[in-house]
C-alpha cells in the first residue's frame, strides 16, 4: 500500500533495507513492504506512522520527515523522501507531542484509533523523549507522567499487557503502573495493540541494581551474616514476595482460574521436556544432568497436587520490577518474550513467575562469581545471600497468597524448566555466564552448591 502520498514520507526501499537489517529488534531477512501508512500530523515536520511487512512478521516504525534536519536530529536519520530528511520520530519532541495530543482528544485518525484516559492538562505537556534504559521495546517518557510504549513486533490481537493491566486496575491493585490508554489498529481483521499508555512511576528504582548492590555490599565486607551487612535487600525481597502474591491473587479475582485436566498436564510437562531436548542438542554439558531433570519433571505427574492454572506475568524478573517510594510495581506485562499470542496468554501456574523471580535472585547472587579469582570463597557467601531472600521472597509471597513452596515438586520443576532455557539462551548469546544456570541446575540434582565453571 504505498500511495504517492507515502512515497513523499518514505525513505527509499534501500534506505530502508539498510537502516532495518541495523537494528538488533528486526529479525526478518527478506524484502521489506510498508503495508500501512497513517499520517499524525502534516506539514514541516511530518508525523507519519508505518506498519511494516517481512518474513511474514509485522513491525511499526513512526518516521518524522522535516525540510531541514538540526543538528540534534542528525543521529536519527534514516534516509530521504525526494530531498527532505527522513527520520525516527521518537527523538523529536515537535512530534512526540502530537502522539499525546492525540491520546487526549481520543482521536481516529485513518486506521489508527488512540483511546485515552487522560485527565485534563492545567499546564503545558510534558517533553516525550526515548526512554534511554535497557528495553526490548521502544517507550517514549513524558515528564514524570506517561510512558508510552510501541511494541516493536506486532501481534494481532489485544496485548496482554493491555488485557492485565485494565483488569489489575479494576481492582486498584497498587503494583501496577495504571494503564491510560491505547493505540489500537487492526490487523488481519483483528484488532490490535500498537503501543500502551501507563501512568510513569515517579523515582523507582529497578530490583536488579538494588539486589545486585546489596550482593556486592555483603561480600564487600567481613562477615557471614547477610542481615548484618549494610545493603541487606530480604526486607525488599518480603515486600517483592508480597506484592506478586497480590498481584496473582488479582489476576486471579479478575481474569479467573481453572484446574488444569490430565491432558494439560501431561502437556505442561511434555513441553519441559521438549525444551531440554532443544537445550541438549546445543549444549553438550547439560548431558550429565539429563537424567535428574527428566525424573523432576516427570514428579510432576507423580507427586504434584492438582495444578491451577491462572493469567501471571510471564516474564517476571527483577528486571521488570520498579520500587517506587509507595511499593514494588510490576511493569512489562507482555507474557513470555518471543511467545506467540497464544502462548503469550496461556494461564499458567503462579508458580511460573515465582520461579522467575527466585531464578533472578539466584543470578543477582552469582553473577560476581563471573570469572571471579576466589569462587571457592565467594560461593559459600553467595548461597547464604540466596538463602536468605529466596527465604524472605516466598516467606512475603505467602503471606498474602498460598504458599508454593507446599508444592515444591512443582516449584522445582519449573525452576529447573527456566534454568534449561536460561542454559540455551546464554550458550548463544554470553557464553561466559552459561555457569550460571548450570550451576542452579548442578545444585539441584546433586544436592550441593557447586560452580561448574
Ligand atoms: N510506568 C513506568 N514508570 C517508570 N518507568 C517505567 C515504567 N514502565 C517501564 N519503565 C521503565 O522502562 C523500562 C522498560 O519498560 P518495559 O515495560 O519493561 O519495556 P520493554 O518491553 O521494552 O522491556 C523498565 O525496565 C523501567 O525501567
Ligand atoms: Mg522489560
Amino acid at each position: 500500500m504505498t500511495t504517492s502520498r507515502a512515497v513523499e514520507v518514505l525513505p527509499s526501499p534501500e534506505q530502508l533495507d539498510r537502516w532495518l537489517h541495523a537494528q538488533v529488534w528486526f529479525r526478518g531477512r527478506g524484502p521489506v513492504e510498508c503495508s500501512q501508512v497513517t499520517f499524525l500530523r502534516d506539514g514541516d515536520p511530518v508525523l507519519v506512522h508505518v506498519v511494516l511487512a517481512c518474513d511474514g512478521r509485522r513491525y511499526q516504525l513512526l518516521l518524522g520527515v522535516r525540510d531541514e534536519l538540526p543538528e540534534r536530529l542528525v543521529h536519527a536519520q534514516i534516509g530521504t523522501a525526494g530531498d527532505r530528511p527522513v527520520y525516527e520520530a521518537v527523538y523529536d519532541p515537535e512530534l512526540t507531542a502530537v502522539l499525546l495530543d492525540h491520546f487526549e482528544a481520543s482521536s481516529e485518525v485513518a486506521d489508527l484509533r488512540f483511546r485515552g484516559a487522560l485527565a485534563p492538562r492545567y499546564t503545558a505537556a510534558p517533553v516525550g523523549r526515548p526512554f534511554s534504559g535497557p528495553q526490548r521495546n521502544r517507550s517514549i517518557v513524558y515528564g514524570q507522567r506517561h510512558v508510552l510504549k510501541f511494541f516493536r513486533e506486532l501481534t494481532p490481537g489485544d496485548n496482554p499487557e493491555l488485557v492485565l493491566l485494565t483488569a489489575l486496575d479494576s481492582v486498584e491493585d497498587p503494583h501496577i503502573a495504571r494503564p491510560q490508554g491505547a493505540l489500537e489498529t487492526d490487523l488481519d481483521g483483528v484488532r490490535t495493540t500498537l503501543a500502551v499508555l501507563n501512568e510513569f512511576v515517579p523515582l523507582g528504582a529497578l530490583g536488579w541494581p538494588m539486589a545486585t548492590a546489596s550482593v556486592r555490599d555483603f561480600l564487600a565486607v567481613p562477615g557471614d551474616d547477610p542481615a548484618a551487612a549494610g545493603g541487606d535487600f530480604a526486607a525488599e525481597a518480603h515486600r517483592l514476595g508480597r506484592a506478586v502474591a497480590r498481584v496473582h491473587a488479582d489476576l486471579r479475582t479478575t481474569l479467573g482460574d481453572q484446574v488444569a485436566g490430565p491432558d494439560d498436564e501431561a502437556e505442561f510437562v511434555s513441553a519441559m521436556h521438549s525444551r531440554l531436548d532443544a537445550a541438549l542438542a546445543e549444549v553438550p554439558r547439560l548431558e550429565e544432568f539429563e537424567a535428574g531433570l527428566r525424573a523432576r519433571f516427570d514428579a510432576v505427574l507423580e507427586t504434584a497436587g492438582p495444578i491451577r492454572l491462572q493469567r501471571v506475568h510471564g516474564d517476571l524478573h527483577l528486571g521488570q520490577v520498579l520500587r517506587s517510594p509507595r511499593a514494588w510495581v510490576l511493569v512489562d506485562f507482555e507474557g513470555v518474550p518471543h511467545g506467540d499470542a497464544v502462548e503469550r496468554s496461556r494461564p499458567r501456574p503462579a508458580a511460573y513467575d515465582v520461579a522467575t523471580v527466585l531464578r533472578s535472585l539466584h543470578y543477582a547472587a552469582a553473577q560476581l562469581l563471573v570469572g571471579a579469582d576466589d569462587v571457592d570463597a565467594l560461593l559459600p557467601l553467595a548461597a547464604r545471600w540466596l538463602g536468605r531472600n529466596r527465604t524472605a521472597f516466598c516467606d512475603g509471597y505467602s503471606e498474602v497468597s498460598a504458599d508454593l513452596r507446599r508444592d515444591d515438586v512443582l516449584l522445582t520443576a519449573v525452576e529447573l524448566d527456566r534454568a534449561v532455557l536460561e542454559v540455551r539462551h546464554e550458550n548463544r548469546f554470553r557464553p561466559e555466564w552459561t555457569v550460571i544456570p548450570l550451576s542452579a541446575i548442578a545444585e539441584v540434582v546433586t544436592g550441593e552448591p557447586v560452580w561448574t565453571a
